[in-house]
């Protein structure tokens, strides 16, 4: 293999700077030749693809979203598309591709390597719902971000002895709840993987925080549950405490990225790089265990993957 190509797709994430910068410096280390795709599978089709070198990637670790820009593209669902995207790679004479993304984007990236192109995922997301990897680029910046941001509404709850009710991002998955719901004190934490009574799981518990003392209330609600004015709305209601509804949303995907964020990138590009080294495509790259590991993407992509069950453990706890 001489030349690769390196592409950004789905929600950007922090992080995913480090892990095309660690794409780009392992193949030029390796005597590669590394190209950058523009706006993911969009400029794939559309030929957006361009030589990177060595300071193509210097001083943009620092900086959250992704360089290459990123985008999702419904018409690489599409095998016409796809052959279209490969044909464009080919041209330039481009046998292996790094995609940086979420489990959709892997979607493309497993359709590519059918299809002739060898491909090699990175799991990027601020969800961390990759269900081979243990840790996906970006999650620890967003539950640092989200973090920062509860702390803001703990003032301004606690001054008015008010109860917040906090959405948080994760698409279907309570990842980034739970574990900032831990981190902040929350005394409710809403995740979609574990069905949940209005009365018993929250009322009560904001009721009994009351009895034991406790003056302000913070609710944490992943985004997969959604309604959350509503549920304001009605806990306002049920306990009879002054209670906002905040939606964090997209600042949780931006900031500077973690150490965490830019060294798992780093690690996880030039593993990347490794495989494409020996032409293995079809691969996603994963940390399991402490260890970096690799997964077929059919594999990986039917795999599941459930709440920390120790972790939801320990919010109950804590809290009760
Ligand atoms: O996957 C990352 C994520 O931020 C999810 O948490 C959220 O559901 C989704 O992307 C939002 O997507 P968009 O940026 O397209 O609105």
């Amino acid at each position: 293999m001489k030349k690769i190509a390196v592409l950004t797709s789905g929600g950007d994430s922090p992080g995913m700077n480090a892990a095309i910068r660690a794409v780009v410096r392992a193949g030029i280390h390796n005597g590669l030749e590394v190209f950058g795709v523009s706006e993911g599978y969009k400029g794939l089709l559309e030929n957006e693809i361009t030589p990177m070198n060595y300071r193509s990637v210097s001083e943009m670790m620092n900086r959250g979203g992704t360089i290459l820009k990123t985008a999702r593209c419904k018409e690489f669902m599409h095998d016409e598309y796809i052959l279209k995207g490969i044909e464009n790679l080919k041209a330039l004479g481009i046998e292996g591709l790094a995609v940086i993304g979420g489990d959709g984007s892997f979607r493309g990236a497993k359709d590519l390597s059918r299809l002739g192109m060898p491909t090699v995922g990175i799991p990027a997301t601020i969800d961390n719902d990759i269900a081979c990897t243990d840790y996906t680029i970006g999650f620890d910046t967003a539950l640092n971000t989200a973090c920062e941001c509860i702390d803001k509404l703990k003032d301004t709850g606690a001054s008015h002895n008010r109860c917040n009710v906090i959405e948080v991002m994760g698409r279907h998955a309570g990842h980034i709840a739970l574990e900032v719901g831990i981190a902040n004190g929350a005394e409710v934490i809403i995740v979609p993987e574990t069905p949940f009574d209005l009365k018993t799981d929250i009322v009560e518990r904001i009721n009994q925080a009351a009895k034991k003392g406790k003056k302000h209330f913070v609710v944490i609600v992943a985004e997969g549950i959604e309604g959350v004015d509503k549920l304001a709305i009605q806990i306002e209601t049920l306990t009879e405490i002054s209670t906002r509804a905040t939606i964090l949303g997209h600042m949780q995907r931006g900031g500077t990225p973690t150490v965490k964020d830019r060294v798992m990138a780093s690690r996880m590009g030039v593993y990347a790089v490794e495989l494409l080294m020996e032409d293995k495509g079809n691969r996603v790259v994963a940390w399991k265990n402490g260890r970096i590991v690799d997964y077929d993407i059919n594999e990986a992509l039917e795999m599941k993957k459930t709440i920390d069950a120790d972790l939801y453990n320990v919010y109950k706890t804590v809290t009760e």
